[in-house]
């Protein structure tokens, strides 16, 4: 069996990202910083979503977390309550599961078919949604699968978020792992506010 859930790249982070990380430190940049992380860290990744994947939000929007997981944990928390379902890819990356039961949540999988190239129906997804769904997951790229939705699913998914009212939690941490294909935002789509995007740096970026 080989274990496709854990996306560690194979390589080591590039040099002058070492680097600076060591002359910070022997900077003496090793005290408290704002929760929501450093105004140019911030600043540049706002500039990197602008210029990269394509849609504006102000710094003031961003928020650096640990990590991905812990995006998504903080992103569910905010929208989600105990009693409140989530809708989740399936297959997909099993801690999604994990931290809406964590929030005492209920996930709800929504089928990627295999004769459907894996790429969601909302018609059938829609047929999942009750008085007590709250939120959709959506990763593009995929992991486990590798699968990159094309524009036109992306904003069929986010448009079906607008009908249903629901929070869309845009999982996007292997935007630059696309072998050559676009990577599409569902923030480019986000006419009302609803989508919220989590990147990581545990991958290559573009
Ligand atoms: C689909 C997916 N989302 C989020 C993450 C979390 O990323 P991070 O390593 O930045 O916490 C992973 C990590 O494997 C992942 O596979």
């Amino acid at each position: 069996m080989i274990g496709l859930h854990v996306g560690e790249p194979s390589f080591s982070p590039p040099g002058h990202v070492v680097e600076a990380a060591r002359a910070a430190y022997a900077a003496g940049d090793t005290h408290y910083v704002p929760n929501a992380g450093i105004v140019p860290l911030r600043a540049a990744a706002a500039e990197k979503i602008a210029t990269i994947n394509g849609f504006e939000v102000a710094e003031q929007q961003v928020v650096i977390s640990a990590g991905g997981a812990q995006a998504l944990h903080v992103a569910l928390s905010l929208a989600v309550s105990a009693g409140d379902e989530v809708l989740i890819p399936d297959p997909g990356w099993p801690n999604y599961a994990m931290a809406v039961g964590l929030l005492q949540a209920t996930p709800v999988r929504y089928p990627l078919r295999a004769e459907n190239g894996f790429l969601p129906d909302p018609t059938e997804i829609a047929a999942l949604v009750t008085d007590r769904t709250k939120m959709i997951i959506v990763n593009t790229p995929s992991n486990p699968l590798g699968t990159v939705w094309g524009a036109d699913v992306v904003e069929s998914i986010v448009r079906f978020a607008d009908r249903h009212d629901l929070w869309l939690l845009s999982d996007e941490c292997y935007d630059a792992l696309t072998f050559g294909v676009e990577h599409v935002s569902s923030g480019r789509f986000d006419t009302e506010q609803r989508v919220l995007s989590v990147f990581s740096f545990s991958r290559p970026s573009r």
